[in-house]
């Protein structure tokens, strides 16, 4: 049963028009996007939730305009119904994920994305990811693709935790490389080494990006290395809202590098809708040196 269904009668029509429908589901913990003049009305979305989902454990609640911690990209949970622990299992593709949903971030939206990535993969490349999480585009990629090494970095601590944890869960000890740190700093110590950079954090990719490409081996014979990277593009759903992040990336390369570099668009699409008219984007970028 659809949650606007199992509503239709406790709900009023106003309030029926401010519920957010999509939710996620993360292993046993449903959160849901909360509209501040649905906030009293919390208990009874919860009650819904729970018909629909009766193996649920905890239910949690963030608020529709809340702002997304800047830096660790976590949001403001409530625990609306249930235990009061946020920490979860979560399975996709085979893989498990271990999470505390109020530390770390974690997006089962970004499912496809995950396997998009590691389908391109190929054997006995060497990887960075520059902002790992928990560890999920990682080990995906070292599951799908044994023969590689992926070197995955990020700032909070949390996160590196549950990323060892997961390691050691999934088996990909030693192919994936857990370093906690800031990626501006962590990059200066792998120059040269990759044959592949991902960059999911949207918001910032832009100001690391010539850090990514140093990162690149681009002195063996085939000369090039891709970079997946992400940003926000605005506007309509169509081939223009590439336009500013493909320039933005160019200009930025550009400006650092010079003619020395060719940049080629693998691959471009639309991650995720985040706001009316604002979207995650990722460009494959194929980075080629000019000898
Ligand atoms: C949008 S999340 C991506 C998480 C992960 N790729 C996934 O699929 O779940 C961005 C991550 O980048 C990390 N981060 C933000 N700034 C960073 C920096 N300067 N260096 C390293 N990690 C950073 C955050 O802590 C967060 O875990």
């Amino acid at each position: 049963m659809k949650l606007k269904e199992a509503l239709k009668e406790v709900l009023a029509e106003n309030e029926l028009t401010k519920l957010i429908k999509s939710y996620d589901i993360i292993g046993d913990i449903i959160i849901i996007k909360l509209h501040p003049e649905l906030e009293s009305k919390s208990e009874i979305i919860a009650e819904a939730l729970r018909m629909i989902y009766p193996r649920v454990r905890t239910i949690a609640a963030v608020p529709l305009y809340a702002h997304t911690e800047v830096l660790y990209r976590t949001r403001d949970l409530e625990v609306i119904w249930g235990d009061e622990n946020t920490e979860t299992t979560h399975k996709e593709c085979g893989c498990i994920f271990k999470v505390n949903l109020k530390h770390v971030f974690f997006s089962p939206r970004l499912s496809y994305e995950r396997i998009r990535v590691a389908k391109k993969v190929l054997p006995c490349e060497t990887i960075i990811n520059m902002f790992s999480g928990a560890g999920c585009f990682s080990i995906l990629i070292a599951k799908m693709q044994p023969q590689t090494k992926i070197y995955s970095i990020d700032v909070n601590p949390y996160a590196v935790e549950y990323m060892k944890e997961n390691v050691a869960l999934n088996r990909v000890e030693g192919r994936v490389i857990p370093i906690l740190g800031d990626a501006r700093e962590e990059l200066e110590k792998l120059e040269g080494v990759a044959d592949r950079v991902l960059m999911p954090l949207p918001e910032e990719a832009h100001s690391f990006l010539p850090l990514a490409v140093r990162a690149l081996n681009l002195d063996k014979e085939v000369a090039r290395g891709v970079i997946h990277y992400y940003d926000v593009a605005t506007g309509r759903k169509d081939d223009d809202l590439f336009n500013a992040p493909l320039e933005r990336a160019r200009d930025i390369i550009s400006s650092a590098f010079g003619d020395s570099l060719r940049i080629e668009v693998e691959e471009k699409r639309i991650v995720r809708s985040v706001a009316p008219r604002k979207y995650h984007v990722v460009l494959d970028l194929r980075v080629v040196a000019l000898k």
